[in-house]
């Protein structure tokens, strides 16, 4: 068995939330190669989205493992460091705790994990996200393993045909239900339409073979106040009994509506993107994706491909540039902004005790 490992953490943006610097990835990178020295991995690389600093890594110690996740936090306690000399933007602001518990869930950064039985051939998706939130998933991944539309595969593939299991969170509640399709298709719907709420957690063949994971974390309900977007990050396993490479894919052929970007109070088009052109600018975004793919080999991360990069993907991002426009043009009204309780920035409560005088009752 292998386990893939994808944890994530903005602890410093350069400049503003709009990159990483260069030195806090060199210094990620230092920190994991010494854990591949010392055994603790088989393979990572460091990669980036926007402002988010990401450690994609493979070992053989199971999901949720204490000495892995430790070694993440050590590396962006690490990273925070640089991030404070350069004196870069929001220095540490996902590490929400002073001291490392167990598991990093919880206390800040993101986090989706894997355990496998790698097949002969292993084909992952690492999806990445920057200024979003975790519900930014749930409509790509209902098209991967639930629309024939999107994916041919449901339709014309004998094993794919059966359809999948979702296993979708109520950040809220703190619950957890499982849906089968497709007969389960409506009432799944009527729950992962509300995005805020409702996170597809992860994935499953009717038989329980795992096939994505995203990190649910939502930050917000973490520190109970506002303190960035969840910025989330998903793995989805492709070929064989799963969607395609291109089924995978194809969901981000068309743009969206996710709520984050500026403030993480708008809504804004999800674009996807290469890793070098995940940097939000116009109005701190538009929110980004990023696709790492890699070929897993007896645990050794063969890649990236960055897919996004791809020029099938231009229609998309122009796509997302035209909705962003519109979406603009609205400036601080609904349906850009979004709805009063689900701001994360709201000046209303000091404006209401201030006006409260103000307000008649209207005869
Ligand atoms: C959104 C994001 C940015 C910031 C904005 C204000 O997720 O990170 O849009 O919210 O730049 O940042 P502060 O309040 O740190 O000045
Ligand atoms: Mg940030
Ligand atoms: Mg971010």
């Amino acid at each position: 068995m292998v386990t893939l490992s994808v944890i994530k953490a903005d602890i410093g943006g350069y400049v503003g939330h709009s990159e990483s610097h260069p030195d806090l990835l060199a210094t990620a990178k230092e920190k994991m190669e010494q854990a591949k020295q010392k055994g603790l991995v088989i393979d990572y690389q460091v990669a980036k989205c926007g402002d988010d600093c990401e450690l994609i890594m493979t070992h053989d110690h199971g999901t949720d493992n204490k000495e892995i996740h430790q070694m993440a936090w050590d590396t962006f306690v690490a990273c925070t460091e640089v991030a404070k000399k350069l004196k870069l933007y929001g220095a540490g602001q996902d590490l929400l705790a002073d001291a490392f518990s167990g598991n990093v869930k919880g206390m800040g950064p993101g986090c989706a994990e894997m355990e496998i039985e790698e097949r002969p051939s292993e084909p992952v998706i690492v999806f990445m996200a920057d200024k979003t939130s975790s519900g930014a998933w749930n409509m790509p991944l209902y098209k991967m393993f639930a629309d024939p539309f999107n994916t041919a595969g449901l339709v014309i593939a004998e094993n794919m045909h059966d359809g999948f299991t979702f296993e979708v969170h109520d950040v809220l509640e703190n619950k957890m239900i499982k849906f089968n399709t497709p007969e389960d298709l409506y009432d799944m719907l009527v729950f992962i339409g509300a995005t805020t709420r409702y996170c597809i957690k992860a994935v499953y063949t009717r038989k329980g073979e795992i096939a994505a994971v995203s990190s649910t974390q939502k930050l917000f309900n973490i520190a109970g106040r506002y303190v960035g977007k969840d910025d989330p990050v998903c793995i989805v396993r492709g070929q064989g009994c799963f969607p395609a490479i291109g089924e995978i894919l194809e969901p981000f052929s068309k743009t969206w509506l996710v709520e984050g970007w500026m403030r993480g109070s708008h809504y804004g088009p999800f674009m996807p993107v290469s890793e070098a052109d995940s940097t939000p600018s116009r109005f701190d975004g538009p929110p980004r994706v990023v696709a790492y793919g890699y070929q897993l080999a007896n645990g050794k991360l063969v890649g990236p491909r960055d897919f996004f990069a791809d020029k099938s993907f231009d229609n998309a991002r122009k796509a997302a540039l035209d909705a962003a426009d519109l979406l603009r043009s609205h400036g601080p009204f609904e349906p850009h902004r979004l709805p009063l309780n689900e701001m994360e920035y709201t000046t209303m409560p000091q404006v209401m005790e201030k006006l409260k005088d103000r307000f008649e009752d209207i005869k």
